[in-house]
């Protein structure tokens, strides 16, 4: 066998965020045990399906209060752009909204990035994003996910190239290409959730855990993308700085 690939994804890409979310995040947002009841959560970037769907909430003693599911593309939205549903129907709620313009709600307890963060290319619009996350937390409230991270093996086959000094992954089309992702380091990427005020909480690698670009995938290659299990956390008491008056 090809010594750069021995590894079976384990788990799955759609399963890995739920198995996240069950051992490592709700244990550290539920303050009795597994009693989610009162928790209001905002996941970036669910797609065409949110990892909450269809999930068996027996694990817990009580499912979430509320879960709102923003996506700019989203087929299921049942509210206008950037607004919350009237009268939500369930516990999880389909949204439209940009999270580098605005996010919808806010005070949530914990914040779930299906895979958003890191299609967001424009520094600009990072910082943006990072800045409204913080804010739609509440103090102690903490964001989580999985993020494709840059390392010193990665290597891209057409039709995809990686623009390193940009930190870009490309996909090449005719003659253009089309920015798919930034893929920072994993120190850069603890500088950037350091930056936006959050401490960190979790950082972790599993071995075998990569994110793939070949549609085919049963494996995971050693030339793929890392995936870095993070949880950072809103300080419970937010230092403002301000000028002395004298
Ligand atoms: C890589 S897909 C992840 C889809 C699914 N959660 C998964 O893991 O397979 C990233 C999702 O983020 C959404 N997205 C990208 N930029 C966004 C933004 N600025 N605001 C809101 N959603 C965004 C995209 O529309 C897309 O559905």
């Amino acid at each position: 066998m090809d010594s750069s690939s021995d590894i079976n994804f384990s788990p799955t890409i759609e399963d890995g965020l739920w198995i996240l979310f069950k051992e490592n995040v709700a244990p550290r947002v539920s303050s009795n045990s597994l009693d989610l009841t009162d928790i209001n959560i905002l996941e970036l970037g669910p797609g065409e399906k949110s990892i909450f769907e269809n999930r068996d909430w027996n694990l817990f003693y009580g499912r979430p209060n509320s879960i709102v599911a923003l996506d700019k593309n989203v087929a299921k939205i049942v509210a206008l752009p950037g607004e919350l549903p009237p009268l939500p129907n369930d516990f999880l709620n389909y949204v439209q909204g940009d999270i580098t313009e605005k996010i919808p709600g806010g005070e949530y307890q914990l914040i779930f990035d299906s895979h958003c963060i890191h299609c967001l290319i424009d520094a600009e619009d990072r910082a943006k994003a990072w800045k409204n996350i913080f804010n739609a937390l509440r103090p102690g409230g903490r964001v989580a996910g999985e993020m494709m991270v840059a390392h010193k093996f990665m290597q891209f086959n057409p039709p995809f190239f990686y623009a390193e000094a940009e930190r870009i992954l490309y996909k090449i089309v005719g003659e253009t290409l089309r920015p798919l992702r930034k893929i920072l380091s994993h120190l850069e990427v603890e500088q950037e959730i350091l930056s936006a005020g959050f401490e960190i909480e979790y950082f972790f690698f599993a071995k075998g855990r990569k994110f793939s670009f070949d549609p085919a995938y049963e494996y995971a290659w050693k030339t793929d993308p890392d995936c870095l299990l993070w949880i950072a956390k809103k300080p419970s008491v937010v230092i403002c700085s301000r000028t002395h008056p004298n």
